[in-house]
């Protein structure tokens, strides 16, 4: 089955200047404290690095890498952790750096699994909040958008590896 890029629902310049008010929120949020920042990845990576250059005052960063057993596109709610943080995050100011929260399983997983770490606050900075029905609910303090249930590719997001690279937000159309 071919797949193509379909419409582009977010583009690059409006990206751009989300990100930005993202980052100015942050900012004010956190200007007592230094706030690390952990970015999921892949899916992460490129949100990460944009918000990152947006933040003018101290932060630190670290990864995680996930996978969530299940189909391409279907998470079943069980995450294995690929890499584990680097940092001890006992006391620290952690928020959580995420592409999308689709069934919210993922981010369930990830913000039970951080707080048994004992920070001194844990929240979570999503990119895309994706409003599917009976959906785990998420306490996402920093949305980028809201999308409509559908399958999206591009600033990070992936179909199969593919597309990560793109600077803005599609559809995926799947011919036969
Ligand atoms: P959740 O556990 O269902 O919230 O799934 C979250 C993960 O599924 C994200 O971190 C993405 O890696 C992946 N995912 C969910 N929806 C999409 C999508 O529309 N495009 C690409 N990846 C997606
Ligand atoms: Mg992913």
């Amino acid at each position: 089955m071919e797949e193509r890029i379909g419409e582009i629902l977010i583009d690059s310049r409006q990206i751009q200047s989300r990100v930005a008010e993202l980052a100015r929120r942050i900012e004010t949020d956190y200007k007592d404290v230094t706030c690390l920042l952990v970015g999921i990845l892949k899916g992460a990576f490129i949100f990460m690095g944009d918000l990152a250059r947006n933040i003018h005052s101290p932060a630190e960063f670290d990864f995680m890498a996930v996978s969530s057993y299940g189909t391409r596109s279907k998470t079943s709610g069980v995450v294995r952790i690929i890499k584990d943080l680097d940092i001890d995050i006992t006391g620290r100011h952690v928020l959580i750096v995420e592409d999308i929260v689709d069934t919210g399983l993922t981010l369930k997983y990830l913000m039970a699994n951080l707080e048994a770490r004992g920070p001194a606050s844990l929240e979570v900075c999503a990119f895309l909040n994706k409003m599917v029905p009976q959906r785990v609910e998420i306490p996402v303090k920093y949305e980028g958008f809201r999308i409509e249930d559908v399958f999206v590719v591009g600033y990070g997001l992936d179909y199969g590896e593919k597309y990560r690279n793109l600077p803005y937000i599609a559809t995926l159309e799947c011919g036969v």
